[in-house]
């Protein structure tokens, strides 16, 4: 297969994640919103009925949806838990998603789970680890498998290339997508002292599926990322440069805490679509000529 099946997508456009206190907002809406899908938290629709799935198929009814995990923990040294596949698989196939994504990280340990992100040491052997991992789950899921880097706040010392080289060389050897969180990598410029753009700019183009966007909190000489406020300016920037690079990709505007009304929401996730918007003209056949 080519790599280029992950940007099969690429006219998808902008979404957010979808949130309980937004779903009364959301189904009163007279017409359809100025937003194009939802990304869901997949754990929480890994069951087989009631309440969630109704609400899920409401939603399907009028947008895509597509889910992305918080727990698959590609960089497990013990390997993935088949039940949570075999429970991902049945979602995938109730939703018909396009593709799925979770992060490159580990979080779990003899069976007792953080409910963190953690970050790996960026060393071949790991890497090797997380990309046989990965095959693992694309050969279950039948589906693209697309990986997010994750922000970070502590590096290993074994490490021995740069995140940027270790998200690149997993993605190659598990043959995967890539979820390019901008925030992710400007939270982790800063904590760590690297140039945002050096990263964004080595990673392989034609894997990214799909992108994040999200508030952080800025403290003197580090960043949360807490996903609680709007988009950062440097962030949107960094966004900006991303797409002219990428093209038009699939945007999602993650806002997990200190939730805004729905309204602003909307008003938010209208900035990135209107980045979106802009290079998707330039893009269009003609553009140059049409000046
Ligand atoms: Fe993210």
């Amino acid at each position: 297969m080519s790599a280029n099946r992950f940007n099969a997508h690429s006219a998808l456009g902008v979404g957010v994640g979808l949130r309980a206190p937004h779903l009364d907002d959301l189904f009163a809406a007279p017409e359809k919103l100025p937003l194009d899908w939802f990304e869901i938290i997949a754990e929480n629709f890994m069951v087989d009925g009631g309440r969630p799935l109704q609400t899920l198929e409401q939603v399907r009814s009028r947008y895509p949806v597509i889910p992305h995990g918080v727990s698959t923990y590609v960089g497990s040294a013990q390997g993935l838990d088949p039940a949570h596949l075999r429970r991902l698989k049945a979602l995938v196939r109730r939703i018909e998603a396009p593709w799925v994504s979770d992060h490159l990280c580990w979080g779990a340990v003899d069976g007792h789970t953080s409910h963190d992100l953690l970050p790996l040491p960026y060393t071949s052997e790991v890497a090797r680890l997380c990309a046989a991992n990965i095959r693992q789950v694309q050969d279950v899921l039948e589906v693209p498998f697309v990986i997010e880097n994750v922000s970070s706040y502590a590096e290993f010392r074994a490490s021995t290339m740069t995140e940027w080289q270790f998200v690149t060389e997993v993605a190659e050897q598990a043959d995967c997508g890539l979820l390019l969180d901008v925030n992710n990598v400007y939270v982790s410029s800063v904590n760590h002292g690297f140039d945002p753009r050096t990263y964004l700019a080595a990673i392989p183009a034609e894997r990214v599926a799909q992108l994040h966007l999200a508030g952080h909190a800025r403290f003197e000489s580090f960043i949360i990322d807490t996903h609680d406020a709007p988009v950062a300016d440097a962030v949107w920037q960094l966004y900006a440069e991303t797409l002219a690079r990428l093209g038009p990709t699939p945007t999602l505007l993650e806002w997990d805490a200190q939730l805004p009304t729905f309204a602003e929401l909307l008003a938010e996730a209208g900035k990135a679509a209107k980045l979106l918007a802009e290079v998707t003209a330039a893009a269009a056949p003609g553009a140059a000529r049409a000046g």
